[in-house]
């Protein structure tokens, strides 16, 4: 028997952001209902008016907090020429729109030929799991840029040749196979399994620029790497029992890595790739252990079925030991995984030390000599936690050790005090306060490998504060000072908002800023404060602490990334209602120009887009970003006006040759 339609809702997007923190950690509200009853008789009622109150003070209190903090400076006085573009307005069009001073071209749509025996893309979803190998991955992300070349060289140089790394998220069934989802006897097709993990993953790609064109290089350096590419396990956790499986007996290899959803790009010249949405992959009709019901392993179904095909995705215990079935499968996902783009025959290397959860993406501080790294991330899913790991060893401009150093190290979640500070807590078996922390919880940890498979639980014990799911981070290059969108978060309500989560719900999201590292040594004090409130007109702030315009009205803030002069890119994930009737039109990209506080929409996207990853070459002249499930909502064949609508990377470039953002 054929049946086409999935008994179940294979494929569904919105997965696994709801939450799943059964936690009993208090939300900032219930400590803090002195200080919020007094701002509700000060401003009138919550919302704005807490809002507002924390705006009163905040370019004072921050410059305070940067002098305060060694190694940050202040800002610079301008950004030269920001923010110089014409607004785009919010627009609904089926294709990208820009300033009318800049241009825009198309490269690296799914299904492009980058290596092996280069199969043509296929419209109408024709490609074999074969050909995706080989072919771009589906659902953009994030993407960073690796130059290649000589300064001032006019064939090869850092601003018009190097390798593109991208994540391809997630996939859509109707637009890979042309007759969905195939199911006999309730087991998917082997092919359309394979084609669906060969188009998850992340793609390495030699671009170069050739007169005013970008074009896609057939080099050494490109690479599939995909939910099946053979990787390492590192870090506290390699060899743990509960890594144990029929692949990997020992605990310390996999294959594959899933829903790679941010990124991180290290000082030494590797990509990290994020697993974000991982547990839905999988399934357990069995007793979930506590690794799996905190991240919400399914018990009906994996997402695409491919338990059906793969083993390794049913983690239902069999008969006997671990190294017999795949219960542990779900332990080797939930992680960052460092790739070295330069060497296509390395092996990714799955970063333990760095935790087990959700997660977004990386974002170091600035590297400083002789000191360890710091890298901030976010778990995002609803009232999930902002974490941060610092690396045990020193990092060393080109020495061969920073290839070790997100190997061993402290990793520490963000707890927001109401007061504007806050404080890094260590959940780490060898601290004090951690173990009795657990203690007191009635939580036992064997060892540091099972607190980070528990990283979540191990961030409740300790207290860390449940925030509206942490996106991307970004690093001002000029203070070092950290920020974080917070997309949204329809679980909040009104009796839980906080001072670092100030609305609830909170539909539109907003974006925290807190201090980054000094160059004396890590430290755990915290200092925060709000950035922004995205919404309507009548419902946001800017950074200047007025209502957002027609020209920066914005909602579900995603992608967050500051180019190397300092001006920082808001990027849009707008779904639902609020993408197909709210005030803010498709998916879009807005500038922050933070010597000014001015904030401008550059870019709208597609119909039914993400507009997530953004990069830029080195001189800020060209710009890359990408455009992630044109279609998903709402009718579209972007970019190539073939049958199916494809993610891809956008190229812009200010028609004069300038710096992108003036
Ligand atoms: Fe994949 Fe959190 O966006
Ligand atoms: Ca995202
Ligand atoms: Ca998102």
């Amino acid at each position: 028997m054929t049946d086409t339609t999935a008994p179940v809702a294979y494929g569904e997007h919105d997965f696994d952001h709801e939450d799943s923190n059964r936690s009993g950690n208090p939300h900032f509200a219930d400590i803090l209902q002195a200080r919020l009853g007094r701002r509700q008789v000060l401003g009138g009622g919550l919302g704005l008016a807490v809002a507002a109150g924390l705006f009163a003070q905040p370019a004072a209190a921050l410059a305070a907090r940067r002098e305060a903090t060694p190694g940050q400076s202040a800002a610079p006085a301008t950004l030269a020429g920001a923010l110089g573009f014409t607004a785009v307005p919010v627009g609904r069009a089926d294709t990208i729109t820009v300033p009318s001073e800049y241009r825009f071209d198309v490269i690296l749509p799914w299904g492009e030929p980058i290596t092996g025996s280069y199969p043509a893309y296929l419209d109408g979803g024709l490609n074999s799991g074969a050909d995706q190998e080989q072919q771009v991955g589906q659902h953009h992300d994030g993407m960073h840029f690796y130059p290649i070349g000589r300064a001032g060289s006019k064939v090869s140089s850092p601003n018009n040749h190097g390798l593109l790394v991208l994540n391809h998220e997630y996939i859509d069934l109707a637009a890979l196979h042309p007759a969905g989802a195939i199911i006999v006897d309730g087991v998917r097709d082997a092919d359309q399994v394979r084609k669906e993990i060969a188009a998850h993953g992340v793609s390495v790609v030699e671009i170069r620029k050739i007169g005013s064109r970008w074009t896609t290089v057939r080099g050494r350096y490109n690479r599939r790497i995909t939910g099946a590419t053979p990787m390492a396990i590192t870090g506290p956790a390699r060899g743990h029992e509960k890594l144990r499986t029929a692949y990997s007996p020992e605990g310390t290899r996999t294959r594959g890595t899933l829903n790679n959803c941010a990124h991180g790009y290290t000082p030494w010249g590797t990509y990290l790739a994020c697993e974000e949405n991982w547990s839905g992959y999988f399934v357990n009709r069995g007793t979930r252990p506590r690794e799996q019901v905190r991240y919400g392993v399914p018990t009906t179904n994996g997402r695409y079925g491919w338990e059906t095909v793969e083993p390794r995705f049913n983690a239902t215990a069999a008969d006997g030991n671990a190294e017999g079935d795949y219960r542990n499968e779900p332990n080797h996902f939930g992680w960052n995984v460092e790739i070295d783009p330069f060497d296509p025959t390395s092996v990714p290397l799955k970063r333990t030390a760095m935790g087990r959860f959700g997660h977004e993406g990386a974002v170091f501080a600035q590297p400083q000599t002789g000191k360890p790294v710091v890298v901030y991330m976010g778990d995002d899913a609803q009232n999930e936690y902002i974490y941060r790991f610092v690396s045990r060893h020193p990092y060393f401009p080109g020495s061969e050790t920073n290839k070790r150093l997100l190997e061993e190290g402290i990793l520490y979640v963000a707890r927001f005090d109401e007061d504007g500070g806050g404080e890094w807590l260590p959940l780490d078996v060898r601290d004090a306060a951690f173990r009795a922390a657990a203690a007191t919880a009635g939580v036992d940890f064997a060892d540091q490998g099972d607190v980070l498979l528990n990283t979540r639980l191990a961030a409740d014990v300790v207290g860390a504060t449940r925030m509206d799911r942490p996106e991307w981070g970004a690093v001002d290059p000029n203070t070092g000072t950290v920020y974080f969108t917070l997309t949204n978060n329809s679980a909040r309500t009104p009796g839980n908002v906080d001072e670092p989560n100030p609305r609830g719900p909170n539909p539109y999201g907003h974006i925290i800023r807190f201090n980054g590292e000094s160059g004396r040594g890590t430290t755990r004090r915290l200092q925060w404060d709000l950035f922004l409130l995205s919404g309507t007109q009548t419902d946001s702030l800017d950074p200047a602490g007025n209502p957002l315009t027609a020209d920066s009205i914005h909602a579900s803030p995603d992608g967050l990334w500051f180019d190397e002069a300092g001006l920082l890119w808001i990027q849009t994930d707008m779904s639902g209602s609020q993408l197909a009737s709210g005030p803010f039109g498709n998916n879009a990209m807005l500038a922050v120009d933070l010597t000014t506080n001015r904030i401008k929409r550059f870019f709208v996207g597609p119909v039914g887009c993400e507009v997530t990853g953004v990069v830029t070459t080195p001189d800020r002249r060209t710009m890359f970003v990408n455009i992630q499930h044109p279609g998903e909502t709402g009718d579209s064949n972007w970019p190539d006006r073939g049958l199916k609508p494809r993610s891809a990377t956008v190229v812009v470039t200010r028609r004069d040759g300038g710096i992108v953002g003036t």
